[in-house]
């Protein structure tokens, strides 16, 4: 089936959309996105994503090119055209076509962009397993807060974890855990679970967010403060939290058993919890 994409007021076949060389996000990574995670035709959190949207292009000074309600109506002609229950929305604005100068442009027409993916949560498996990954510096610049295409850095460190065989690179910045190359990471020490607060280093998870609201609802510990690497390595538990993998946990973590080396208590139940919030947004119940 062909995927119908949007772009620039435009429903088109993906083979058909094009973009001129000249788009500052191919000249430049000029430009922002979200993935937002659709569940039986539903876009989970949407008016989270588009405030996202909304600061990571305030934080490039690029006007926002439409409201909510306009960006409502596109991801809803989205999801119509793409005919499946479960996407990603993977949405790009870019600052837009311009001779090739570092400094702005003054007379310019944003690139907007919504591809419908395929979403495919963690296997079954991978869930009761987890999954490994590494450890590495965190060598972004610092406003990893804005959710930039320019992804390059991010993109590095993802494929050091590929090339260890392990599914995340986890990114410590002077001494703290800061986030994975493409995900939010939790610990659990002495049974409450912890995240570092949201800053300029880190990309403030929508999923982060879900987590912690679960976890508050339902009498978990739980703390946003640094995360100093020592205790990162000493946690009994670790997760990995994204609009795409959900809650994994991480049960080694350069090639050391995490815990007993198996996801733990704590992340059955905040999994269990988050399964079932899903199902109750799912049939339009979201608690306001
Ligand atoms: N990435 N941190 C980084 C660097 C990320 O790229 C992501 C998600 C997250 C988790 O954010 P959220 O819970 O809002 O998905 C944290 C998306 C899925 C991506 O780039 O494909």
């Amino acid at each position: 089936m062909t995927t119908i994409v949007y772009l620039n007021g435009d429903f088109l076949p993906v083979e058909q959309a094009r973009v001129p060389v000249m788009d500052r996000g191919f000249l430049f990574g000029d430009g922002v996105y979200e993935v937002i995670p659709v569940y039986d035709r539903r876009p989970f959190r949407l008016e989270e994503h588009l405030a996202r949207l909304d600061a990571s292009l305030a934080g490039i000074r690029l006007t926002n090119p439409h409201d909510l309600a306009a960006w409502r109506s596109l991801t809803e002609r989205v999801i119509a055209e793409a005919g499946q229950d479960d996407l990603g929305l993977y949405i790009q604005v870019t600052r837009g076509v311009g001779a090739r100068d570092h400094a702005f442009p003054a007379r310019i027409q944003p690139t907007v962009f919504i591809l419908p993916m395929p979403l495919s949560p963690p296997a079954p498996g991978l869930v009761a397993t987890g999954v490994g990954a590494i450890t590495a510096v965190d060598n972004r610049w610092l406003r990893c807060d804005l959710k930039t295409i320019s992804l390059l850095p991010n993109v590095l460190l993802r494929q050091l974890s590929v090339d260890a065989g392990s599914a995340e690179t986890i990114l410590i910045r002077d001494g703290f855990l800061t986030e994975g190359s493409a995900s939010s990471v939790f610990v659990v020490m002495d049974g409450v679970i912890v995240a570092p607060p949201k800053s300029e280093r880190m990309l403030p998870g929508i999923t982060y967010d879900v987590v912690f609201e679960l976890a508050e609802a339902h009498g978990m510990a739980c703390a946003r403060r640094p995360v100093p690497e020592r205790e990162l390595r000493a946690a009994t538990e670790i997760w990995l939290t994204s609009s795409t993998k959900e809650i994994l946990a991480v049960t080694r973590l350069d090639g050391q058993a995490v815990g007993d080396g198996r996801p733990g208590a704590l992340f059955a139940r905040i999994h269990a919890l988050y399964q079932a919030y899903k199902h109750t947004v799912m049939r339009g119940n979201e608690p306001s």
